[in-house]
């Protein structure tokens, strides 16, 4: 036998049995997002290598450390892209997106790809869903967006949610913040590891971000950027708090909150939950005032937010919509192979009213067919047996009480749609 191939280690596969959940997250999402008027995008999943280089920061783990790039035949430097925001705000540019609409709002969903050391929750192909809200630096906008991010995890159930909230105002805040935390660190710079000490040169607020428990410790008293917001950007947050309360989201203010790409200025956030380990982080977001301009485009500001799938999966209730799925479905048992024409025939015709239907393709006896039905979680069998064929008819089987009745099959070819074969299916009890 030829040698097994495996899924490349920190890749995922979603099985059928996650499938009915996954199709929820998405279900969800689409309709969160239209009912705040967020159009879909879909951009390609690998871009020039410059605009995640030039997006997201250099000084970012992202870009310094994780992005899987690679040159095409072509001599181009490409890179399967490690997250979605900096490819929307490219093709808002691109495509003169912001033309005549007041504030351009998008929605996405799609695989992304960091070269991370993988566990449990952190993969190196994940999805991600999002939210862009471009044009606008009114904070009831930036309300709106964190208030879409909390519905759809509400309405997932996502259990013991909890969002944390920060601003890390603008580059002429952190200019102030960056002297008075140099003067903290710089006597005790040597304690720190080395990602930190590099950190230190060249963005000192990445720092905060380090997963190392003693520079966290280290940090403890250090001086954050919040205490050194100006008066404009401190009132933006303050009016920002006023609308997550007029939506009566709950949420904590966190001034040592500061997310992991560099494009961020002002409000910044994430969602965890209690239910997932160390990866607690089910999605995150805030501002991005510059990333327009650093991307070639008009000063443009921008707000957004990404959710991982696969983290919102491990921290949803159960198998509920697996188990939904197959409710109105049918399962065609077969009981003598002449009748598999018949079956087949009705299966296409259920299936045309959008009905699930299906067959068993492995000539099984009735009794390993039905029992299929059962396993499969199908709420009707219908049984093409001998004697009822010679009539024209079949028996239809509620699975869950065993009641069964006789049904003619020319009488189900004169139905029309779904709606028509649940009534007459209804008067048959
Ligand atoms: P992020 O915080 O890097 O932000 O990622 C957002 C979410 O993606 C995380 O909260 C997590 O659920 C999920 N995620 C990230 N990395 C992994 C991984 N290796 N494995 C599994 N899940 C992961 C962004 O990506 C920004 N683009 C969000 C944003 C949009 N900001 C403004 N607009």
């Amino acid at each position: 036998m030829a040698t097994k191939i495996k899924a490349i280690y920190g890749t995922k596969d979603i099985l059928p049995d996650e499938a009915g959940s996954w199709l929820e997250i998405l279900s969800v999402v689409s309709r969160v997002a239209e009912s705040g008027n967020y159009g879909l995008i879909v951009n390609p999943v690998f871009e020039a290598t410059e605009l995640f280089a030039r997006g997201i920061g250099e000084t970012s783990d992202v870009v310094a450390k994780e992005m899987y790039t690679f040159t095409d035949q072509g001599g181009r430097s490409l890179t399967l892209r490690p997250e979605g925001t900096a490819s929307v705000i490219r093709a808002y540019i691109e495509h003169s997106l912001g033309m005549g609409s007041g504030v351009t709002k998008l929605w996405y969903a799609g695989p992304m790809f960091r070269q991370e050391r993988p566990q449990a929750g952190r993969y190196r192909q994940f999805y991600q869903f999002g939210i862009e809200a471009i044009g606008s630096l009114e904070p009831s906008l930036d309300a709106e967006v964190i208030g879409l991010n909390y519905e759809i995890l509400n309405q997932l159930g996502i259990k013991d949610l909890s969002l944390e909230i920060n601003s890390i105002g603008m580059p002429s805040d952190r200019k102030v913040h960056g002297e008075a935390f140099a003067d903290f660190i710089g006597p005790v710079l040597e304690s720190f590891c080395k990602d930190c000490k590099r950190r230190f040169e060249i963005n000192p607020l990445r720092m905060f971000d380090c997963k190392q428990e003693r520079c966290q410790a280290n940090l403890k008293d250090a001086p954050v950027v919040y205490e050194f917001l100006s008066n404009d950007n401190l009132k933006h947050f303050e009016k920002v708090l006023k609308y997550l309360e007029i939506l009566k989201i709950p949420f904590m203010l966190n001034k040592r909150l500061v997310r992991g790409l560099d494009y961020y200025t002002r409000t910044a956030w994430e969602f965890k939950s209690g239910a997932l380990g160390s990866q607690d982080s089910v999605s995150g977001g805030g501002r991005y005032d510059l990333l327009s301009e650093q991307l070639g485009g008009q000063p443009t500001p921008g707000i957004g937010f990404a959710a991982g799938m696969e983290r919102i999966l491990m921290a949803m209730p159960g198998d509920v919509e697996g188990k939904k799925q197959k409710t109105f479905g049918f399962y065609l048992v077969i009981g003598d192979e002449r009748f598999r024409p018949d079956a087949f025939k009705l299966a296409g015709f259920l299936r045309r009213l959008g009905i699930t239907a299906d067959i068993d393709y492995q000539v099984r006896s009735m009794k390993a067919q039905m029992k299929q039905a059962n396993k499969s979680g199908f709420r009707y069998a219908v049984i093409f047996g001998e004697d009822e064929m010679n009539r024209g008819a079949v028996v239809l089987r509620n699975m869950a009480d065993s009641g069964q009745f006789e049904i003619v099959l020319s009488d189900i070819y004169s139905i029309g749609n779904a709606e028509e074969f649940g009534e007459f299916i209804g008067k048959g009890r």
